[in-house]
């Protein structure tokens, strides 16, 4: 219990100083913008730019910039964006304002464990590079399938820790200046994914100077 109290403060801390200046990080360039451009790559393929219309949740939203990039997107979705920080989910919205998106985008600060809204209430559910901040990662996957409707998709993205170059990544480096954090490996979100009942369950490494790896499940 002080472990998970310790971890969420770690997370806080960090993400509640950071967020007038992330987008800015240089992180943006190497893992946060290469996550977002793969989400909308699948949802595309999936779901086709003229298809119905549809909801997503993007958990650990950081400040909306996926929310950003699908409203500039001809895709026909509705975005809520989650994130424990308040001060992220305070420049989401000014940024979704400023593109004149607030009517197609709105965000909220809440705990990935305890999501508040009604079951089935989201057709995707995206997550990138924030599952490792999560003290209870199974409890949080079996939240994102408790809130898709039958047939949505999860989509999750977090470091690729199984081979060196990832192991040196984000095991060693992104350990030692984040602290508290867990990279699940390959085979972790695999029970996950399994154990929270999702099915057609696929990853896929993407490749970039960092190896991200991409979780997808059918709920
Ligand atoms: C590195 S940022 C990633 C933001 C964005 N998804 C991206 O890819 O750029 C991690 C985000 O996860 C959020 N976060 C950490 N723990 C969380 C939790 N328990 N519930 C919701 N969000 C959390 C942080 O506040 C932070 O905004």
């Amino acid at each position: 219990m002080k472990a998970t109290r310790h971890m969420k403060h770690l997370a806080s801390s960090e993400f509640e100083a950071w967020a007038e200046s992330y987008d800015r990080s240089l992180l943006n360039h190497f893992l946060f913008r290469p996550s977002y451009l793969a989400f909308i790559e699948e949802i595309v393929r999936w779901r086709g730019l003229d298809g119905e219309p549809f909801e997503l949740l993007d958990i650990g939203c950081g400040t909306g910039t996926l929310a950003a990039m699908l409203m500039a997107s001809s895709l026909p979705v509705r975005v809520v964006g989650l994130d424990y920080a308040e001060s992220m989910a305070v420049v989401a919205s000014r940024k979704a304002a400023g593109a004149h998106a607030a009517d197609r985008a709105r965000f909220t600060r809440a705990d990935s464990e305890h999501l508040p809204f009604a079951d089935g209430s989201f057709d995707v559910v995206t997550c990138s590079n924030s599952f490792h901040h999560y003290p209870h990662q199974q409890l949080c996957v079996n939240e994102m399938r408790r809130v898709l409707r039958p047939g949505g998709r999860l989509m999750l993205i977090d470091g690729f820790r199984d081979n060196v170059i990832g192991w040196v990544t984000f095991d060693l480096i992104i350990g030692a200046v984040e602290k508290e954090v867990h990279h699940a490996s390959w085979s972790q979100f695999h029970t996950y994914f399994q154990e929270a009942g999702f099915q057609n369950i696929h990853r896929r490494k993407i490749n970039i100077l960092f190896p991200l790896l991409m979780t997808i499940g059918t709920a």
